[in-house]
């Protein structure tokens, strides 16, 4: 396995919008395997593939409490087939936009549809910071980042503060 670079805001291929995967191979999995190393390290509890510059609609997500035993989920093609009627407020951070936290309201439970790692269809319902990291990761593969819950001026700000970092580091 290896650890793979983090794209980060302003890179704009975080705004490209990832395409299904139609069948699942060694590559696949590997790019899989590699992204939860990924998101174990940064530490992260959720990563899509568009994050490591790969434009295909796969997540990785672990949301196991550090002195639990790793729970990690590999998810081609996620879809959320319904959302619940309850909300919860979570503060939302990104591997993409480092040091930057924001509260965002989502629906608090789903269900959803995915192709799992050895290429079988699942369904599961989803709920708390689970339900949460589900649809930050598939924003991603849509994508869209924490930042679009702000106002257009405070999203700006927050661009234009990355955009100068990154010109400062290179
Ligand atoms: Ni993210």
């Amino acid at each position: 396995m290896a650890k793979l670079p983090i794209v980060t805001l302003p890179d704009p291929i975080l705004r490209k919008l990832s395409t299904p995967v139609e069948r699942i191979d060694d590559e696949l999995r590997q790019l899989a395997d590699d992204m939860l190393e990924t998101m174990y390290a940064a530490p992260g509890v959720g990563l899509a593939a568009i994050q490591v510059g790969v434009p295909r609609r796969l997540v990785v997500l672990d949301v196991a409490d550090e002195d639990e035993p790793r729970q990690p989920l590999v998810m081609f093609n996620p879809e959320i087939v319904a959302l619940g009627s309850q909300t919860r407020l979570h503060e939302e951070g990104c591997l993409s936009i480092p040091d930057f936290r924001i509260e965002i309201e989502r629906p608090s439970s789903l269900m959803l549809r995915y192709i799992d790692r050895e290429g079988e269809p699942r369904e599961m319902d989803a709920e708390g910071l689970l339900a949460t990291a589900v649809q930050h990761e598939i924003n991603h593969l849509d994508g869209k980042l924490i930042i679009d819950f702000l106002s257009p001026l405070k999203r700006d700000m927050v661009v234009r503060k990355f955009r100068k970092q990154a010109r400062a580091t290179t």
